[in-house]
């Protein structure tokens, strides 16, 4: 297919009304990316992310090849910003580069080509436009990589400049959208990190507070994720989980810090967490503190309708309190408390295995096992003490 110009400014317009709506960074990639070869008639072509001096992979497509595994292979290398590659020369010299065959380079170019994708390929890459992507603010983000422009006729021709107008205004747009996307995701990160820092303060215990809160909510989310519940769900969970024992600040440290087994009456007054956690997010005004308020008020029911405060069973148990309710108990099993040692991993597992159906949602208990590796992670990387084996 070959764009007339009106058709370059259609593009620009999907494009730019497009992209609002997709959340996934590499899915706007890929959108941009066949835009651009539209634009460009490029046979194939690459989007590279800048980060911390270095290149990466976000996007790439080729009509002439199946990409799949080899992209995936490329995906994980990096290459420096230098001039040991196209891309990198590109991105430090904030260049637009037009190169009519790339096996055919002048001698004494300031840069070279790295053959890696066509070496693995055997794809044979002979014209390439390589346009910096630049942010406003000057800021170069990453490298828009154009390959074998097809002439009508089916040859391999030069890139010209006759659509760069169109080909420039995608790239901005690109830039943006990558800065927006790196942008979004510090917010994210900053306000992961004040919940948890808030829910340590709240429970004003001992210095491993945090790891454990930081565990419940990576357990939380790929059990989450295991029972294939939709990406804004896991992210609430993520964020509602570390709120979970907030209402521990309404129960003295006497109680909290006590040695050895708690009285009936001190039990009684270790529950009462659970209310008051709901009592401070309740009046929810949003979905995460609503999601937050249902964790923290049903995370100690119990499937068989044991648990407390309410006594509910079953899926009258808010389904984000039946995830965090496992992910909690779990990591209280691997973690010395005041009044308990660590238990084992295995002796964990094996408690977590025996209470599915009684103590915990059964298809839980089963996405937890799904994801297993995943989950142990942080817990074989030592971040828990394990030193005493259940009696
Ligand atoms: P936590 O220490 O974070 O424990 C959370 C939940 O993990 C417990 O909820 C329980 O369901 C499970 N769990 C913890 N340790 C064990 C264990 O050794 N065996 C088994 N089978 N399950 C365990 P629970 O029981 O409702 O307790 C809620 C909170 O009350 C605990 O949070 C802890 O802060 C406090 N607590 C519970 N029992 C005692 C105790 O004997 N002494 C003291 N000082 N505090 C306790
Ligand atoms: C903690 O309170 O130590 C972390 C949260 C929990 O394990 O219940
Ligand atoms: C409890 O009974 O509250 C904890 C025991 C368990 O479910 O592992
Ligand atoms: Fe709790």
């Amino acid at each position: 297919m070959i764009y007339t110009d009106n058709e370059v400014l259609r593009s620009l317009l999907t494009v730019g009304a497009k992209l609002p709506a997709i959340s996934d960074l590499r899915e706007m990639m890929d959108v941009i990316l066949r835009e651009a070869r539209l634009i460009a008639r490029a046979e194939a072509g690459s989007l590279f992310g800048v980060k911390e001096g270095r290149l990466r992979f976000v996007a790439a497509q080729n009509d002439r090849l199946a990409l799949p595994e080899v992209v995936r292979e490329l995906q994980d290398k990096e290459m420096a910003v230098s001039d040991d590659s196209l891309a990198g020369f590109a991105a430090s010299s904030g260049r637009v580069i037009n190169i009519p065959d790339a096996y055919a380079l002048t001698p004494g170019a300031p840069f070279r080509i790295n053959r890696d994708f066509d070496s693995a390929t055997g794809y044979r890459t002979k014209s390439v436009l390589t346009v910096p992507l630049k942010c406003p603010d000057g800021n170069r983000i990453g490298v828009l990589q154009l390959i074998n422009r097809i002439s009508p006729s089916g040859a391999i021709v030069p890139f010209s400049t006759e659509n760069s107008g169109g080909l420039m205004a995608l790239s901005s747009m690109a830039a943006v959208t990558i800065q927006n996307a790196l942008l979004k995701e510090q917010l994210h990160k900053a306000h992961l990190d004040t919940i948890i820092r808030l829910s340590v303060a709240a429970e004003f215990r001992d210095d491993d507070t945090a790891s454990h809160i930081r565990r419940i909510s990576a357990v939380s989310t790929k059990i989450a994720q295991a029972l294939g519940m939709p990406p804004e769900q896991v992210e609430l969970i993520q964020y509602a989980s570390p709120m979970h024992d907030v209402g521990k600040i309404g129960v003295p440290d006497a109680i909290l810090c006590k040695p050895g087994k708690l009285t009936p009456e001190e039990r009684k007054i270790v529950q009462t967490h659970a209310t008051i956690g709901a009592k401070i997010l309740g009046e929810p005004t949003n979905d995460l503190i609503a999601m937050a308020r249902d964790v923290a008020v049903s995370h100690h029911e119990r499937w068989d309708g044991g648990g407390y405060p309410d006594g509910l069973s079953g899926c009258d148990i808010p389904f984000a309190g039946r995830i965090v309710g496992l992910a909690d108990v779990f990591d209280a099993l691997v973690s010395e408390r005041c009044y308990k040692p660590a238990y084992s991993v295995e002796s964990a597992l094996g408690i977590i295995r025996s209470e599915g159906g009684k103590h915990f949602d059964p298809n839980v208990t089963e996405a937890f096992f799904n994801s297993l590796d995943e989950i142990l992670l942080p817990y074989e990387r030592g971040e828990v003490v394990e030193e005493i084996e259940e009696a």
